[in-house]
């Protein structure tokens, strides 16, 4: 059977952030809560001129820059739930601004947090059948829960892309996946409200109901479920030591303390001061793994991808040979080292900033560093450009 997963996988994130011990001191919280309770320092906060897309396309343009792959793919998959258009796909913006082929396939996929495993699972099994197919699947978004609110210091943005293929060089998925889908109201974002609506506790809870059940249709189809490290779905970091308890518990395996943080600690380097970035976040995780820690070849690699509303997966991958001539480290380090930290009112500033809704012309400030940004509104419009033309 031909091997098919991730051959190349990059991300990017806003070069502004917040840290959450600011947010506590303004909301009269002990910062505690927030290093201690959640596991976050900091949160990515967007620029002005920066949205889903412009996130997306300057997450896959690291993949593109070096020229080692060529532009060329057969299929663009943008997951978000923060998309721009009712009607229009960001992925359309993205594959111009990349310079990509017209000759492509590109759609927009949603629900919620787990939209991009959705995607990855319909790109591997198209490569299953055709392993000629190249398929960009990007995840990008800006999670928003509004100032003040339980959720706030949970918001966080990013966007990651993968170039799946057939013989990749990173990470082979395999084809069985343990799956669960439930009707819930743990979360959700009505279209006229630019905040998600959450019940976050029962968020958390319908998170571990999901996972349990996903092991166990995973049980029903696949003999073993011994992985060497996992990376979850990381809303915000704790929630990885939450869910790893359960995997824990309800597969029966013990480990020492140094044991269980080796298995998933390097996964939470980025997202601890990122954010939740919602689709790419277990992704996000992914290359944190790969990028923060040295993988022994072979080993097996647990992914549990959760959406609220909800529905989850628990897949298994194997991690391929001198796959870290393939990451992008360097880059990422290099983007996280180079952000500029916004001071409380600069980031609910930011936070509240008016994006015209009239039609009149609103020309956006310079602000991102990325490769990509959104240059002005007029006519319901938006105008991506190169930042340098
Ligand atoms: P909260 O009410 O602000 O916080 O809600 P809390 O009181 O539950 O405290 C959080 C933890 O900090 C607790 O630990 C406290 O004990 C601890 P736990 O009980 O969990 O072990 N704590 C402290 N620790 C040390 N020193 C202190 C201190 N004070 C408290 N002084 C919540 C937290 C995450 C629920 C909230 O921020 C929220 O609603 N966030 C948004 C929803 C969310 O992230 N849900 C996660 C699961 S759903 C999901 O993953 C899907 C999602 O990504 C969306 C999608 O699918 O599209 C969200």
């Amino acid at each position: 059977m031909v091997r098919v997963g991730i051959d190349r996988i990059a991300f990017y994130t806003s070069n502004q952030f917040v840290a959450l011990k600011d947010v506590a001191d303004h909301n009269q919280i002990d910062p505690e809560k927030f290093s201690a309770g959640i596991w976050q320092e900091n949160m990515a906060v967007t620029t002005a001129d920066e949205d889903a897309v412009t996130l997306a396309a300057n997450a896959a343009e690291t993949i593109f820059a070096d020229g080692s792959i060529e532009r060329h793919v057969d299929q663009l998959l943008f997951a978000t739930e923060s998309g721009v258009d009712q009607s229009k796909a960001g992925g359309i913006y993205v594959r111009r601004l990349l310079g990509l082929n017209n000759n492509c396939r590109v759609v927009e996929l949603k629900q919620a947090c787990y939209s991009a495993t959705a995607g990855l699972q319909m790109a591997l099994a198209q490569i299953r059948a055709n392993p000629s197919l190249k398929i960009l699947l990007i995840a990008s978004d800006i999670a928003r829960y509004g100032l003040g609110t339980p959720g706030e210091a949970t918001q966080g943005c990013g966007a990651v892309a993968m170039l799946l293929t057939a013989n990749p060089s990173i990470l082979a998925i395999d084809e069985e996946a343990g799956l669960h889908s439930d009707d819930v109201m743990d979360f959700w974002r009505p279209n006229y409200s630019d905040t998600a609506m959450v019940d976050g506790k029962y968020s958390t809870k319908m998170y571990l109901t999901t996972l349990k059940a996903c092991i166990k249709d995973y049980r029903q189809r696949v003999d073993s479920l011994a992985f060497d490290h996992l990376c979850y779905h990381l809303p915000f970091s704790r929630m990885a030591e939450k869910a790893h308890k359960t995997f824990c518990r309800e597969t029966g395996t013990k480990f020492s303390a140094d044991e269980f943080a080796e298995q998933i600690n390097a996964g939470l380097v980025y997202n601890r001061t990122i954010g939740n970035s919602y689709t790419a976040s277990l992704y996000i995780g992914l290359t944190s793994l790969l990028d923060n820690q040295h993988i022994a070849e072979g080993a097996r690699i647990g992914l549990f991808s959760f959406g609220s509303g909800c529905m989850g997966e628990l897949m298994g991958a194997t991690v391929q040979p001198n796959y870290r001539q393939a990451l992008h480290a360097t880059k990422h380090s290099a983007m996280l080292q180079d952000r500029q930290q916004l001071n409380y009112s600069e980031y609910a500033q930011a936070f509240n900033f008016n994006y015209a809704k009239d039609g009149d012309e609103q020309v956006l400030p310079l602000q991102t560093k990325g490769t990509y940004r959104l240059a002005k509104i007029a006519n319901h419009q938006r105008h991506y450009e190169p930042t340098q033309s």
